[in-house]
């Protein structure tokens, strides 16, 4: 493969502070375990998330100098708008704090005791919007993106067939359709456009309306313009109109493809869902020129909008993460194939079939990374999912372990470093032991619990 260089320079640096595998032993000791008690400053290569934490440009910094921050009427507020509207065909756009927000208001609209929404797959903060409201999260991604082996272009693809059945037989139950792109808890998957449109029609078809969380639209219109057949000579810019040609609203964490280290926005068309979004968003938010948000955060952000659709990042940016899969291949580690827009997820169970899925193999091999890299990852399988409601334990689909890029953060250098360490893993894989859990909490566990390793 020929070298793809970063398409940027570095004018402002970030100390990262050295540490060796025998201090981060006792780190990990003292944090039980758990990845999520780790202090950053004890961190090397910090890949929990690529939600917030990616490199603002120059630009970014210097709109930032021109953020208004007056209450109502500033004209951050029409520039975070007119760059919104540049690429997405929304009337209504409503600023909050990140993604999540956007998802609160709209669900306690959409949302209630006896609906269901479909979507792919909703991402965990939407399936928990849903469900606070009473209402019901299903997922029908296409069989193929479940299989972490599968090579399949559009693994983020809607079962469009399941779509319209699950249409017909909750009929009057159904507020709208919902599609994720990228399909992030399916792998940072994306959707092919024609998926996208048959989706669509599928909602139109049944009277609803079709809504997108759109985090990370840029990366799938790339993978759109490389995969789909007769996309290739269409600009990103042209590719995202398509891709949103007659949705009637997003969701987005512009802490994704925004290049923000804050924010997200509603957008919607009908005058009445809008009406009733900022009057909520009054309660819980802000006034609705700024939302949850800085003047400064709104410059940001529509700044931001205009570098993301740059085709040298976006080739950048995938080839990081098809070069770090392609050496975990290389060296026997099993990856979710093919790699995903912003991530790479490690097959931990394939990998470490000696540790039973109850022993926590993703969890382990996270530690483990840790440990002999100084690398945070975040476990995606049985500590997050394996706690059932009636407070059974259960093996989840798969034990992941997912390596997030944050956004023009890290150079090739810090992968390189990053793979030679996980080499001596695969050299020690058998002497790992897995883990147990010696404390959780009543819900959402994996953020808090306790581990010890097995035998300790
Ligand atoms: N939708 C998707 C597909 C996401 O990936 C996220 C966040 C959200 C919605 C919520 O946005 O964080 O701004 O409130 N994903 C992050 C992650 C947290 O690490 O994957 P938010």
């Amino acid at each position: 493969m020929d070298t793809i260089i970063e398409p940027f320079r570095i004018k402002t640096v970030e100390p990262i502070r050295m540490t060796s595998a025998l201090e981060r032993a006792d780190i990990l000791q003292a944090a039980n375990y758990n990845l999520f008690s780790i202090a950053s400053r004890d961190v090397l290569i910090d890949l929990l998330t690529d939600s917030g934490t990616g490199a603002m440009s120059t630009a970014q910094w210097a709109a930032i100098m021109q953020g208004d921050e007056s209450y109502a009427g500033s004209p951050s507020f029409d520039r975070f708008q007119a760059a919104i509207q540049n690429l997405f065909p929304f009337e209504h756009i409503i600023p909050t704090h990140q993604g999540r927000a956007a998802e609160a208001i709209l669900f306690s609209i959409l949302g209630g005791a006896g609906k269901t929404i479909p979507s792919n797959t909703h991402f965990d903060t939407t399936r928990g919007n849903i469900e606070a409201t009473g209402a019901e999260a299903v997922d029908l991604v296409i069989a193929e993106g479940k299989d972490p082996q599968n090579p399949h272009p559009f693994k983020g693809n809607m079962d469009v067939r399941a779509l319209d059945n699950y249409l017909s037989d909750n009929r009057g139950k159904v507020p709208c359709v919902m599609l994720t792109v990228t399909n992030n808890a399916g792998g940072g998957q994306p959707v092919s456009l024609a998926n996208i449109h048959a989706t669509r029609d599928m909602a139109k078809k049944h009277g609803l309306p079709f809504i997108i969380d759109a985090c990370r639209f840029a990366e799938n219109a790339w993978f759109i313009k490389l995969r789909e057949p007769g996309q290739q000579d269409r600009s990103i810019p042209d590719i995202v109109r398509d891709m949103f040609e007659g949705a009637d609203a997003m969701t987005m964490s512009a802490k994704k493809d925004a290049f923000a280290n804050i924010g997200g926005w509603l957008a919607v068309n009908d005058p009445e869902l809008a009406e009733k979004a900022r009057t909520r968003l009054i309660l819980t938010e802000g006034f609705p020129t700024y939302g949850g948000l800085a003047g400064r955060d709104l410059d940001a952000i529509a700044q931001g909008l205009t570098e993301i659709v740059d085709e040298d990042y976006l080739r950048y940016r995938v080839a990081v993460n098809e070069y770090i899969g392609n050496r975990l291949e290389e060296m026997g580690v099993p990856i979710v194939k093919p790699v995903g827009g912003h991530a790479v997820f490690i097959d931990a169970r394939s990998f470490l079939p000696h540790i039973p899925p109850l022993q926590y193999p993703g969890q382990t091999m996270s530690c483990e990374m840790y440990r002999l890299a100084g690398v945070r990852a975040c476990e995606i399988g049985t500590v997050m999912f394996g706690r059932k409601p009636d407070g059974t334990e259960v093996p989840a689909a798969m034990d992941l372990v997912r390596l997030a890029i944050p956004r023009r953060t890290y150079t090739q250098s810090h992968a390189d470093y990053m793979l030679e360490r996980i080499e001596s893993i695969v050299e020690n894989k058998d002497n790992l032991r897995g883990m147990r859990i010696v404390w959780e909490a009543p819900a959402m566990r994996h953020f808090t619990a306790k581990f010890a390793p097995i035998g300790e």
